[in-house]
């Protein structure tokens, strides 16, 4: 049997080799070292005891330095500075062939997708903006309470980074308004980054991503825009799905909803737990004006709503902090 010197150099060894540094003090050796304490003369117990009492603290030292290591080595390490091919762990590929697409990028063009082929046009929204297409446009009277439901930043020169992509609306109608008045319509969504200056949790974050529909005519309803979103969220998660409808109040729609669907069983849900997706309604008449659009000829619907949301339900996440953080590891898990 090894003496404790003996044993020493060879346990630490071990530990330096080994993904499960703990796993050593298992060790039959070392049982063996104490078992030997019984067949020891009395008098010689309290020393060995002491060693081997010794060695073991020693080796609990070089676990821990090795747990440290190895959770480190976990952190990919990637040389910002370096030529491309050196983080490449495939060589011979161009650097936009090594990454993949961000998942609420793919999840995105997935949701345009299914509305352009409903007949929707798609475009990206702003990432700064102002007063007049945040608030003005979408019948926020001056100074109303109903403006600080919206957690809005404001750079020095008082622009705004959107806090949501209804600011896109007043753009929307205008640009349709001469095929409107030709006979035709207006459908539309408009998709992209929003900021809000919210305390971040797993369920808010300060940037996320909205997208916004509007559809105008000479006879829109709501049973219309009800089967648009009804249409949508099936396609999206593949499946009939239940909805309903509250109301809601956004200054900019009349009436106004909040949409909810009923928690599909295949995606953990239990029937009667319904989530709420997104905001809607009837286009308030001053809004059409805004865009100088006759209300009285014309009626429209709009919704508006979060992607990161969607694409949660999607995949069983439940930290929205996730899709912001730029890690490696959930990333990977959607190439
Ligand atoms: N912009 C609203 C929000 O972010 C959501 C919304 C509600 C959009 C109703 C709409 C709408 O177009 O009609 O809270």
């Amino acid at each position: 049997m090894d003496t404790v010197d003996q044993l020493r150099p060879k346990l630490l060894e071990r530990i330096k080799n080994t993904p499960e540094p703990r796993e050593v003090l298992k060790a039959d050796e070392i049982k063996r070292l104490y078992g030997a304490i019984a067949d020891l003369d009395p008098s010689q117990r309290g020393e060995y005891g002491k060693s081997v009492n010794a060695l073991k603290q020693e080796l609990e030292a070089a676990i821990a330095v090795r747990e440290a290591e190895l959770e480190d080595s976990e952190v990919e390490r990637i040389d910002v500075t370096a030529p491309w091919d050196v983080n490449s762990t495939l060589p011979g590929l161009l650097p936009a062939q090594q990454g993949t697409q961000h998942p609420l990028t793919r999840e995105l063009a997935e949701v345009v997708d299914i509305f352009t082929r409903m007949g929707f046009d798609a475009i990206e929204s702003r990432q700064i903006d102002d007063d007049f297409h945040m608030f003005g446009a979408l019948n926020f009277p001056e100074n109303h309470p109903a403006r600080d439901g919206y957690d809005t930043f404001r750079t020095e020169e008082g622009f705004i980074p959107p806090a949501h992509t209804s600011t896109m609306q007043n753009r929307i109608l205008k640009d349709g308004k001469a095929a409107l008045e030709a006979g035709g319509q207006i459908a539309a969504i408009s998709y992209g980054r929003v900021f809000r200056n919210e305390d971040v949790d797993a369920t808010h974050e300060h940037t996320f991503y909205q997208c916004e529909g509007v559809f105008v005519s000479d006879s829109a309803t709501l049973g219309q825009m009800l089967g648009t979103l009804r249409s949508f969220f099936e396609t999206y998660y593949g499946q009939k799905l239940k909805i309903k409808t509250q109301p809601g109040y956004f200054p900019f729609v009349e009436p106004g909803l909040e949409f909810a669907i009923e928690k599909p069983a295949a995606l953990g849900g239990k029937p009667g737990e319904w989530l709420e997706m997104l905001g809607c309604g009837m286009i308030h008449p001053n809004v059409l004006r805004a865009a100088d659009i006759d209300p009285e000829k014309y009626r429209g619907f709009a919704w508006g709503g979060g992607i990161d949301r969607l694409v949660m339900l999607k995949y069983g996440l439940d930290d929205v902090r996730h899709f912001e953080s730029g890690k490696l590891q959930f990333l990977r898990k959607f190439n």
